[in-house]
This record gives structure tokens, C-alpha cells and sequence, in this order.
């Protein structure tokens, strides 16, 4: 999604802003674009290609200033051409730009505004909705930028992020949010504006987060910030030493595979050498929240609803607690029937999901206030809404495609699972004890599989060839399944589902052909002879089965049915395993067929916008 970066200074801000967007490029973007004050002027740079070549341009324009603003732009309204990308100007009576402007999020009343600043004579160069807040901003102007943009943000409807500076007042630049993160990056006699802290690492290690409808004013050595009502307000600022060496590759190709093979590490760290169960581990209200609530309601997007989907099986068979898990955007604008005694848990690797943080709000305004959110990023808004948390620590995933954030995800939710029993009475200490057991292991059993990676390349070169793919699981593997399938989908571009096994003869089994793959996932569980019937399906129309089976099944390679021996059956536990290999079969296929792995087409890593 867009990236914001700004700076006011006495040194030239270029590196730095440039320096934002490269930290910012994971997040997926389609243009880009600097903007800042020199000689008495405001000046730009924008492109359509990769910050590097923005960079090439900004070296021959010789392009320099104290103050400024740069942008990385995924296209919401209007196409990603150059005219489109920020920063956007604005200036009276068609002279010279006197506003320049960067913005997150979407304008909901755009054409509106539009409408009314083309009747005051402002002429739009763009098919963006930003470029009305910078004719507003302009319109408003009267001497002092901080008042024009409290005054502006009265008239915007939408969830945005703002930073804007002004040729008049060259020492300063204001930001403001709504619904997008937003955050001031404080150094000595100079000051930052990004979207995302790590823009900043390397710039500044100290933060404040601002709030939903704050405004701020950056100066060279003043930060103020007023609130939604215009009162000046104290933010607490925060030391975050967060993210290096995030980005370097090391001997990865990509950091979808980097990521990949940090599981181990990331599941270990996440687990924080627990030695027993208990709720505090999700904070010190956790034992009330939990004995007071008879269900739980689970909101997430993508892989995180997926997480969810699997986390149901555990807390409904371990804790006994009946679950719904919903997919936030449709459950937003759903009508439920509320239950106070609820515990709404949300999910989310950035923490900052415009349409989860939007049904968690939904929720609690249905009078349900016990929320708990298992999320990757400790000062995100989901963790700052929230009551109750567990923090994953599966570090930084820059992969667009999430993955070492989904078992860190199911790690935690495992422990939920736990905690939830607990406190319900359902956990013996010997269940706990072999649960911690068997949580203990999973790094080592997690390195198992990775070690399977030949053997998957090779199914990743036949994959290559194909347009559609089916993926099959049962019960708490099923959601596994769909996670496989959303991973294939999305770096290699080959159209794949998800089914649970039984559901095949009720309609895709009609797909079957000897050209088209089916990945089965085939623990040692209970259901395993009801699956081998569902194998035995697909094999009888021809259609061409790679099992991914667990050394107990005794499952054996035939004609037409490819498999790969995973390690014994793992348990509940056994979803976390059976994830890493659909995720390598998904990175080595993309691979094969050349797509941008980190970056896939249409996509951006924290949808900050609904
Ligand atoms: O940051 P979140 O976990 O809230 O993000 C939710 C989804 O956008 C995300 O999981 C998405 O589906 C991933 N690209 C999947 O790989």
C-alpha cells in the first residue's frame, strides 16, 4: 500500500526520504515520488518505475531541500501514470505551486470537493483523489499551514494519512490521520513524518504514534499535535530499535524464501520460553476477560482469517468454547446479533488492516469490550485498540506473501487455545505439559520440513506448467489447504482452490482431469481413511494427486500419485507443519515461472485501505 515519508531539517532530506521509500517498497506500490522546498520554490520528482530509478532522476535534476515529502503510491483512483503519482501541488490562480502534498488512504467525498474547487478556479491535473486535499489544503490557506489542514480535515470524508508542506513556511511540515497510521520521528533540531517506523530506522530510534484525527506540526525543534477536537494533546514518544538487518537477503534469492526458512526461529522466539500456561500471558486482565466470556468471535483478512479458521478447531476441541471466525470486511457491514460475553480476537501481521481494525470498532459498538488481538507489530493500532494482546515475534516479514506471520499466527493461537481452557477448567496439567512439549519441538520439527525443499523444487518444476491447481485437506488441515492455495495464487499466478476432501464429489471433482494437480494434505489423523477414499476420487477421473504425507500414513508413491514423506504425525500441532511445505511448493513454482515473488502483481503488504 502507499508509503508516506517526510522531513524537516537543516541538511538536505533527499537520503532520507529516498532511503523511506526503498524501507517502504515491501509494502507494494506502483509509482513514486519526492517533493521538496529549494531556492524559494517547490520542486518534484516522480516516477512510474521503482524508487531506484526515481533516485536516478532526483541525482540528475540535482534535486536537494531542507524540507520535503516523498510517496509511494498503489493505485486506488486513476491509473498509476506519472501525473497520478504524488507528491501533488496546488497553488492560486494557476501560479506557482505554493502546496505540496502526499496522502494514504481514499477521500470518500471527492467528487463533491472536486466539483466545489473547480468552481474556484482550480484545475486538476490528476484522476486522484489527493489532489483535491491539495487544492483544499490551498483554498484554506490563510498564512498558517497547521490551520488550513485542521481546517481542511473538517471537510474529508474516508480513512487517510496526510503530510503536506507549504512554499510560504518552508521550516515546517504538518501530517494528519484517519484510519492510516502515522508517525512523527523525533531528532535533534529536526523532525519525521512516515507511515510505517521503519521508514525512519537508521534516521531515528525515537516515535510517537499519533491517533486517529490527530493533526501535527513539524518544526525544526517543535512537535505539536492537536487532536480530533483541536486541543493540543501530549503523545507519548517511544524508543523502537526495531528491523535491522530485516532487509538484507543473506544466501535467500527472495525474502518470501528468507522468511521461509526463519520459521523456525521466529515460531521459537514467539514462544518466548513459556514454562506453563497462563491467561497473563495475554495480559493482566486476561483471567477476568476469559472467565467472563462463553464465546469467541474471530475477525481477520487473508492468511490471518485463515489462522482464525484453524484456531477454530483448536479452542472448540481443547476449551470447549464455542467459535465463529469471520472475514472482517464482510462482517463489518453484516447484520449479528451481539453476545456481550464474547471474546473478539482479531488477527493481523501488520496490526494495521483497514477492514480488521474497522470490525473490531464494528464490535465493540455492538457493546462487546472484551477484545484480544494476535498481532506482529507491538505499536500498531489493532494492539493500541486492544485490551488484551499477544505479540507474535515473528520479526519483520517484508514477502508480500505472508508466511513465517501465519505459524507465528498458530503459534499463538495455540496458546490461546490453552489459556482458554485453562481458565475454563478443561486443562489437565498433563494435556499442558505435553502441549508445552510438544510446542517446545516445533522449531526443530518445522527444520524437518524445510529440509524437504529438494524434493519440492522438483514438484515445482511440473507445477510451472499448470493453470489451476485444487488443494485438499480435512478438518483442521482444511484451512490449510486454503492457505496453499491463496500462497499459489498469489506469487505464481496459477488459479488455485481449496476444498475440504469431502466436499470434492459435491461439485469440483467435475474439474478433474488428468491435467489438473491436486495437493493433498495428508496428516495421520482420525480422518485420514475418509481421505484416502477422497484420493481415490481423484484418481479414478485421472487426475494427477501430490501428497503431502505424514511418515505414519504409509502412504506410498503410485501411478499418478506423487508424494512427499513428511515427518510423523505432529498432533494438533500438525497444521503448523503441513503449512511450510504448500508455502515452498507456492515460492519455487513462482520461481520457475519468474513472477516478482516479493512484490506480486495488484498486491501490497498492509492494506491500509478498505
Ligand atoms: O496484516 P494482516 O495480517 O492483517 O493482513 C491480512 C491480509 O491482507 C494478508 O494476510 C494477505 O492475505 C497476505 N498477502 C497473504 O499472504
Amino acid at each position: 500500500m502507499c508509503g508516506i515519508v517526510g522531513a524537516v531539517a537543516q541538511r538536505d532530506v533527499v537520503p532520507v526520504l529516498l532511503e523511506g521509500l526503498k524501507r517502504l517498497e515491501y509494502r507494494g506500490y506502483d509509482s513514486c515520488g519526492v517533493a521538496v522546498y529549494a531556492d524559494g520554490a517547490l520542486r518534484r520528482a516522480r516516477s512510474t518505475q521503482r524508487v531506484a530509478e526515481l533516485e536516478r532522476e532526483v541525482q540528475n535534476d540535482h534535486l536537494a531541500g531542507f524540507t520535503g515529502i516523498a510517496h509511494t503510491r498503489w493505485a486506488t483512483h486513476g491509473a498509476p501514470t506519472a501525473n497520478n503519482a504524488h507528491p501533488h501541488f496546488s497553488g492560486p490562480n494557476h501560479g506557482q505551486p505554493r502546496i505540496a502534498l502526499v496522502h494514504n488512504g481514499i477521500i470518500e467525498n471527492y467528487e463533491d470537493l472536486r466539483s466545489e474547487l473547480q468552481a474556484a478556479g482550480y484545475v486538476f491535473e490528476s484522476q486522484t483523489d489527493t489532489e483535491v486535499i491539495a487544492h483544499l489544503v490551498d483554498h484554506l490557506y490563510a498564512g498558517d499551514l497547521f490551520e488550513a489542514v485542521q481546517q481542511a480535515k473538517r471537510r474529508l470524508r474516508g480513512a487517510y494519512a496526510i503530510a503536506v508542506f507549504c512554499r510560504d513556511e518552508p521550516h515546517r511540515v504538518v501530517g494528519a490521520r484517519q484510519g492510516s497510521p502515522l508517525v512523527v520521528g523525533l531528532g535533534r533540531d529536526e523532525n519525521f513524518l512516515a507511515s510505517d517506523a521503519l521508514a525512519l530506522a537508521g534516521t531515528t530510534d525515537r516515535f510517537i504514534y499519533l491517533e486517529d484525527g490527530d493533526v501535527v506540526d513539524l518544526q525544526l525543534a517543535r512537535v505539536w499535535v492537536v487532536d480530533d477536537t483541536g486541543r493540543p494533546v501530549e503523545r507519548e514518544s517511544h524508543i523502537v530499535h526495531a528491523y535491522s538487518g530485516a532487509a538484507e537477503l543473506g544466501p535467500y534469492r527472495h525474502h518470501m524464501q528468507k522468511e521461509i526458512f526463519e520459521q523456525p526461529r521466529a515460531v521459537a522466539d514467539t514462544l518466548l520460553d513459556i514454562e506453563s500456561i497462563t491467561p497473563e500471558l495475554f495480559g493482566d486482565a486476561a483471567y477476568k476477560v476469559f472467565n467472563e466470556i462463553d464465546n469467541v468471535l474471530i475477525l481477520a483478512c487473508g492468511t490471518s482469517y485463515y489462522a482464525g479458521l484453524t484456531a477454530r478447531y483448536w479452542i472448540e476441541s481443547v476449551a470447549k468454547i464455542p467459535v465463529n471466525v469471520e472475514i472482517a470486511s464482510e462482517y463489518r457491514y453484516r447484520d449479528s446479533v451481539p453476545n456481550p460475553r464474547t471474546l473478539v480476537v482479531t488477527i493481523s501481521q501488520s496490526g494495521e488492516t483497514a477492514d480488521t481494525l474497522a470490525a473490531l470498532k464494528h464490535a465493540r459498538s455492538l457493546g462487546m469490550a472484551h477484545t484480544l488481538t494476535i498481532c506482529n507489530v507491538a505499536t500498531s493500532a489493532m494492539v493500541r485498540e486492544c485490551k488484551l494482546h499477544y505479540i507474535t515475534r515473528a520479526g519483520v516479514e517484508i514477502g508480500v506473501a505472508s508466511t513465517k506471520a501465519f505459524t507465528t499466527q498458530l503459534t499463538a493461537l495455540f496458546l490461546l487455545t490453552l489459556a482458554l481452557a485453562q481458565v475454563k477448567g478443561r486443562l489437565t496439567e498433563k494435556a499442558e505439559a505435553e502441549s508445552l512439549k510438544a510446542l517446545r519441538h516445533l522449531p526443530v520439527a518445522i527444520s524437518a520440513v524445510l529440509a524437504l525443499e529438494p524434493q519440492i523444487i522438483a514438484w515445482a518444476d511440473r507445477f510451472a506448467s499448470k493453470e489451476n491447481a485444487l488443494f485438499l485437506g480435512r478438518g483442521m488441515h482444511y484451512p490449510i489447504a486454503l492457505e496453499g492455495a491463496l500462497k499459489l495464487k498469489e506469487i505464481s499466478y496459477i488459479h488455485a482452490e481449496a476444498y475440504p476432501a469431502g466436499e470434492l464429489k459435491h461439485g469440483p471433482l467435475a474439474l478433474v482431469t488428468e491435467h489438473m494437480p491436486v495437493v493433498t494434505i495428508a496428516p495421520r489423523d482420525e480422518l485420514l481413511e475418509k481421505l484416502k477414499s477422497n484420493m481415490q476420487e481423484v484418481q479414478a477421473r485421472g487426475g494427477e494427486l501430490y501428497v503431502f504425507a505424514d511418515a505414519d500414513t504409509k502412504i506410498v508413491a503410485a501411478e499418478g500419485m506423487h508424494v512427499i514423506r513428511m515427518p510423523e504425525h505432529y498432533g494438533r500441532l500438525s497444521p503448523i507443519l503441513h503449512t511450510v511445505p504448500l508455502q515452498l511448493l507456492a515460492y519455487h513454482t513462482a520461481c520457475v515461472r519468474g513472477t516478482d515473488v516479493d512484490k506480486p502483481r495488484n498486491l501490497a503488504k498492509s492494506v491500509t485501505v478498505e
